[in-house]
């Protein structure tokens, strides 16, 4: 069971944070399934500093996410360790992690996230500044290095340990690459082999059997799921299942898909209003609904939507017309579980 300082994680499989995704309903959704750790969006300290209302709902959790991590990026350590103060304070997470893997050019044109890989020096007083500002776990997230020529994982993971990081998640593409080509496991073994602290490996897990190559390959304490837990919590309780036994998930049935997009839907219209949160599921569905018999006709319909009942009404009707079509056996134990919490919305 992996810690990272006093906490304890439960599974070997945590949900990688992502910017307009991982909000308070995915998160609970999969932390429900079985994701060990559950990470916020990256956060503006600049925004959080100066109160910024949009910036401060980003960082909401219900209590049920935890152990939830608030990723904070930022330029300065000024600022950053000012922000983590103000978290512990104000909202009190189980962690703060350190954004330093971000590629999108408009965060590092100014100096932040993975820009901050070309200068140790600055991270290194950024790290030392956010430990000393909090008791809580101080953690960070980092990519191979900046481009080809500027591979410096493992001295950046050093580094960061040396500062009072307490555990170092790495995504071994340089931010050259952004998402492309793929992700060098080999960089995770090396820092790992280095490091004393826990280190997350994170980047091209697809299936329960790839998070466990990635576990026996490079020893990693535990594995991040991003891209692929989209439309797909499940993959928490496969990976969960396949560590744990050596059974082989069975992939989710149409019905159990639609059920789960249906109470997802529910859950967005609960935390951010009907209204917004049917038209923030908008992305989602394309993720829920795809590879079965008219799955496209169905998205096109419900994207058209512009009310949540409506939208809500034609999913029911999708479960009625799959479990009546459907042969593909019942829901299974794992996803009753999830969905036996009752959500109220509207
Ligand atoms: C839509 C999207 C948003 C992301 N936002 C963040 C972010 O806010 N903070 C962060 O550290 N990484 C972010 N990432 C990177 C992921 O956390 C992860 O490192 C990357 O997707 C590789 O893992 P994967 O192959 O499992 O997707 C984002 C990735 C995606 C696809």
């Amino acid at each position: 069971m992996m810690k990272i300082q006093n906490i304890t994680i439960t599974s070997k499989v945590v949900l990688a944070p992502m910017a307009g995704v991982t909000d308070q309903a995915f998160r609970l959704l999969c932390r429900r399934m079985g994701a060990g750790i559950v990470y916020t969006e990256f956060v503006s300290a600049n925004g959080i500093i100066r109160g910024n209302d949009r910036t401060l709902q980003m960082m909401r959790y219900e209590p049920e996410e935890r152990p939830i991590g608030v990723q904070i990026f930022g330029e300065t350590a000024d600022v950053l360790a000012k922000s983590a103060e103000y978290i512990q304070r104000v909202v009190n997470p189980d962690l703060i992690d350190l954004n330093f893997g971000c590629p999108v050019p408009k965060i590092t044109k100014k100096g932040a996230g993975s820009a901050i890989l070309k200068d140790l020096p600055r991270m290194e007083e950024i790290a030392r500044a956010v430990v000393a500002a909090v008791d809580i776990p101080v953690t960070a997230k980092i990519r191979a290095g900046w481009d080809i020529s500027c591979i410096n994982a493992t001295e950046t993971a050093l580094l960061l340990e040396a500062a009072g990081i307490k555990a170092v998640t790495l995504h071994p593409r340089t931010t050259k690459m952004l998402y492309k080509g793929s992700a060098k496991w080999e960089m995770i073994a090396e820092v790992k082999s280095l490091l004393k602290i826990p280190v997350i490996g994170n980047g091209d897990i697809t299936c329960a059997q790839d998070a466990q190559r990635m576990m026996a390959e490079t020893g990693c304490d535990a594995v991040m799921i991003g891209r692929r837990s989209l439309g797909n919590p499940w993959i928490f309780q496969e990976i969960n299942q396949f560590l744990d036994t050596g059974i082989e998930p069975l992939p989710p049935t149409v019905l159990e898909r639609v059920e789960l997009c249906r109470y997802h839907l529910e859950m967005e219209m609960r935390s951010r209003g009907d209204r917004s949160g049917a038209n923030y599921m908008k992305k989602h569905l394309g993720w829920y609904l795809k590879g079965f018999p008219n799955a496209s006709a169905y998205r096109q319909q419900l994207i058209r939507m512009q009310e949540a009942q409506a939208m809500h009404d034609s999913i029911n009707e999708m479960i009625d017309y799959f479990s009546e079509h459907s042969d593909e056996g019942q829901i299974r134990p794992v996803l009753n579980d999830a969905l036996s919490s009752e959500v109220s919305y509207g």
